[in-house]
């Protein structure tokens, strides 16, 4: 940890105590960024109503207590009392030194959290037979990037596929599937085209239903075999549902998302423990009949009429539904699981369902206080319509195509702009950037905010967007090259990052690293913002808000734009030269490393 702002914290808080008393240790100095200076303290205020103080003469007290001897060259109050420092350039070089060695060497690259924990992630979970729409797409991308930045904290994260593979759907969905041959080509649709395969079920169904002996009696008695454990359908159930993992792993893989087979604990998982747990419910009492059906009425929640809203969890045909296999689940992730915290990624709608099971969880103690369970909401992805976006057709988008899209109009750009480039590079940059586009859109808004889809926005070189911080990171790499010392700096394979940022100069040669200089006052401000990499981590971590991430890479990327134009690199006198040079890789390190967080990769030429 060497952000300055943090550092200085604990000795404005030794000074409160000096002056206002042993008690007012654990105050919030409250630091904030500041115009003159920077930053500004602005405890004094709240401590001055507490002692009667005129504000400016609460801040004169602490000001009087406050030791910054090597840390702070400049000390002011200002305005009704807010108290302005100036940190010493020596101690920021120092600092920022310490940084570069410890980005460079592995085992250090982030300070880890204070507290580690289990974290149980559900996340991307579609549903069998049926497309993966925007919105499955969001909280994949979200859920990959929180995974990947709780494990580089040193959280211990269980990711958990929570598909949609129960229920009685698949009854229609097994007969419809032994009809048509489970080798034919309408078959294949499963893999290539869910939502067609799941549309042809439904229509045989709907068309059958008034047939006493037709397509819809047989998918009703598929059901009931399927639940009652028939061998036979229970195998092609297995089979279909294997089917649907080759298109979700199809997904997964041209995202370049981490989720396996390994992490899938699909709604069928939970299916034998439903009738204890209704049963449980009911005899202690938590969950009564209303209308036939068993519910709970957790408390705080009514519905427009004002009456307490019913968590249904048996059916009044005697089913079970999404309420109860989600309850099952939970239970499970905290006893079975060992959960300190359970996220659920799972768009906003589901809100209220999520909090139910989480009130009810709660009420028969299988969620404890202890165990924090969080529902980061995920907004729906618009069409430039403002609706939810939808194909022309008003058939659901197909992602492969949309992200294959991506794919194409980042190649015709860069077709366009580095035509020097083999084909091979170019398909692989297209690549890198058309899904890094889409991805970075999804998770540089905040995650409960709708947004649209837009590839022109997206794909944009400029701006928050994920093509101008990989440009960034890629122009870097192109000067460390021209230098001849980008192998030197980033082993040179894929950038330095956290995850694999085992190599700098130092490290390798044995010797010290080049020292950074912290001169021009660019110089000065990228070196700030390099010093709060950790602490931008760390409320990614806390608040669960990847976008907090982007917005930090998006602002070293435009810092290091302003110090590239303002301090020459190459062309420097040698010393000044090197300590750029080390400062350049340092972004890049920050910049390729904080996007394999978001799962995002870096171009090697853009
Ligand atoms: N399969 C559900 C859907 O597509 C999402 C499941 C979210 N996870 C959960 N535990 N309910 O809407």
């Amino acid at each position: 940890m060497n952000n300055p702002a943090e550092l200085v914290v604990p000795r404005v808080q030794a000074a409160i105590a000096t002056a206002f008393g042993e008690e007012f240790r654990q105050t919030d100095p409250v630091v904030r960024p500041s115009q003159f200076a920077d930053i500004q303290i602005n405890a004094a205020m709240a401590l001055a109503k507490k002692a009667g103080l005129p504000p400016r003469d609460a801040a004169a007290k602490i000001v009087d207590a406050l030791n910054l001897d090597g840390i702070c060259t400049g000390v002011e109050i200002s305005g009704p009392g807010f108290i302005n420092l100036s940190f010493d350039g020596t101690w920021i070089e120092e600092l920022l030194n310490a940084e570069a060695a410890e980005a460079a060497s592995k085992a250090t690259a982030v300070t880890p959290a204070a507290a580690p924990q289990r974290v149980v992630v559900d996340y991307s979970s579609p549903n069998v037979a049926k497309e993966m729409h925007v919105g499955h797409l969001r909280t994949t991308v979200v859920g990959d990037s929180l995974v990947k930045v709780l494990e580089a904290l040193g959280d211990t994260v269980i990711r958990q596929n929570h598909i949609g593979d129960w229920g009685t759907p698949f009854g229609m969905l097994i007969e419809h599937w032994l009809e048509i041959g489970e080798d034919s080509p309408e078959a294949a649709l499963l893999v290539d085209d869910p939502s067609a395969f799941y549309q042809a079920a439904r229509a045989k169904f709907d068309s059958s239903a008034a047939d006493a002996d037709g397509f819809a009696t047989r998918a009703r008695l598929r059901v009931v075999a399927l639940q009652g454990g028939d061998e036979e359908t229970f195998a092609v159930w297995q089979r279909l549902v294997a089917q649907s993992k080759r298109y979700f792993n199809a997904i997964y893989s041209m995202l370049g998302i981490s989720l396996t087979d390994d992490h899938i604990a699909g709604e069928s998982s939970y299916d034998e423990h439903l009738a204890q747990l209704c049963q449980e419910l009911e005899e202690r009492g938590l969950a009564r009949i209303s209308d036939g059906a068993l519910c709970t009425f957790p408390d705080g929640f009514s519905g427009r009429d004002g009456q307490p809203l019913p968590l249904i969890i048996r059916k009044s045909d005697g089913g079970y539904g999404y309420g109860t296999t989600d309850l099952a689940t939970i239970r499970y992730r905290v006893r079975e699981l060992g959960a300190d915290r359970v996220l659920y990624v799972v768009g906003a709608p589901q809100n209220v369902h999520l909090r139910m099971v989480m009130a009810t969880a709660r009420d028969a103690g299988w969620l404890p206080d202890t165990v924090e369970a969080v529902h980061v909401q995920i907004g729906n992805v618009l069409g430039e319509d403002g609706k939810i976006l939808k194909s022309r057709s008003g058939a659901p988008v197909k992602l492969m195509a949309l992200l294959e899209e991506a794919v194409d109009r980042a190649r015709a750009v860069i077709d366009a702009s580095r035509p020097e480039l083999s084909d091979e590079e170019r398909a692989v940059t297209a690549r890198q950037v058309g899904i890094g586009a889409v991805k970075y859109a999804d998770l540089s808004t905040g995650h409960d905010t709708e947004y649209v889809f837009d590839f022109d926005r997206m794909l944009a070189l400029s701006g928050n967007t994920g093509p101008y911080v990989q440009y960034a990171a890629a122009r870097i790499r192109s000067i460390l090259r021209k230098a001849g010392v980008l192998e030197q700096f980033t082993d040179g394979g894929a950038g330095g990052t956290v995850a694999d940022g085992t190599s700098a100069a130092g490290a390798r040669a044995g010797g010290p690293a080049t020292a950074i200089a912290v001169v021009e006052p660019a110089e000065r401000a990228l070196a700030l913002h390099l010093l709060e990499f950790d602490t931008t981590l760390n409320k990614v971590r806390d608040a669960l808000e990847p976008h907090r991430l982007c917005g930090y890479l998006f602002e070293l990327a435009q810092l290091f734009t302003s110090f590239y134009d303002q301090c020459p690199v190459l062309k420097a006198e040698e010393s000044v030269r090197e300590s750029r040079l080390a400062l350049c890789a340092l972004v890049l390190r920050r910049l390729s490393g904080g996007l394999e967080l978001l799962g995002i990769e870096t171009p090697e030429n853009m």
